[in-house]
């Protein structure tokens, strides 16, 4: 008996990164999902190794990328990292209880060949296999300025039940790093995986008036 895995304490999650800016997203959400106790299967196309080093200025090897690395001793244990071939793989497979899939951060090519069920690597087949059987799929894009084709294949996958959630951080926690920024964005990527968190300051009261408000300016 599988039982209802939906609402577990702990659960498998398959965490995608594709080469758009903002690799950070990626490797904080499979932080913190690591750190509460989840399985996290994590996968990276060759754009997004090269956008690691460029903007995490993290020593990859990008022949040999060693991404367990990347992360805490303590928290490897629960990390399994998948070849971007590997199609093999149990993102790849409808019944290997992948509970959700995040593509994070996606690129504009990445979700056209989501968003048309390429499936020509792990990423895309992993995103595939999340709609297919009905389990949430959080993609993650970012590129801005949005042309018309990036918004139709955005359109597409929300049509589809895809959750489009663009890395767009919101300034109302008023933030005073980027890792509070970046954490605003996991923060909301967690919320629609069910998965507690205390990231961001849940918003309760509106903030302090300002002289604006006095009249004062
Ligand atoms: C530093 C860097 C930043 C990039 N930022 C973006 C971006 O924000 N959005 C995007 O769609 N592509 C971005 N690209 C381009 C993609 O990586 C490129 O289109 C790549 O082919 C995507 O491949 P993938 O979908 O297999 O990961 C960036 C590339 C680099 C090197």
């Amino acid at each position: 008996m599988t039982g209802d895995r939906s609402l577990a304490p702990t659960r498998a999650f398959a965490v995608c990164w594709s080469g758009g800016s903002g690799i950070a997203y990626g490797l904080r959400l499979v932080e913190v999902l690591l750190a509460a106790g989840h399985t996290v299967h994590l996968c990276a196309t060759g754009a997004a190794l090269r956008v690691l080093v460029h903007e995490a200025g993290l020593p990859v090897d990008l022949a040999r990328p060693d991404l367990a690395a990347l992360f805490a001793p303590e928290l490897r244990a629960r990390l399994r990292v998948h070849d971007l071939a590997a199609v093999e793989a149990a993102p790849a497979s409808g019944s290997a209880g992948i509970a959700a899939t995040i593509v994070v951060p996606c690129s504009m090519g990445s979700l056209a060949r989501i968003a048309h069920g390429f499936s020509s690597n792990l990423v895309e087949r992993a995103a595939d296999v999340a709609l297919k059987e009905g389990r949430p799929l959080v993609v993650v894009p970012r590129e801005t300025p949005l042309s018309v084709l990036h918004l139709q294949n955005l359109l597409e996958l929300a049509r589809l039940g895809a959750i489009v959630l663009p890395a767009m951080p919101g300034f109302y926690h008023r933030p005073q790093t980027v890792a509070e920024l970046v954490d605003f964005v996991v923060g909301k990527i967690l919320d629609r995986l069910a998965v507690p968190h205390q990231l961001v300051a849940r918003w309760q009261t509106p903030a302090p008036r300002t002289p604006y408000d006095e009249g004062e300016v």
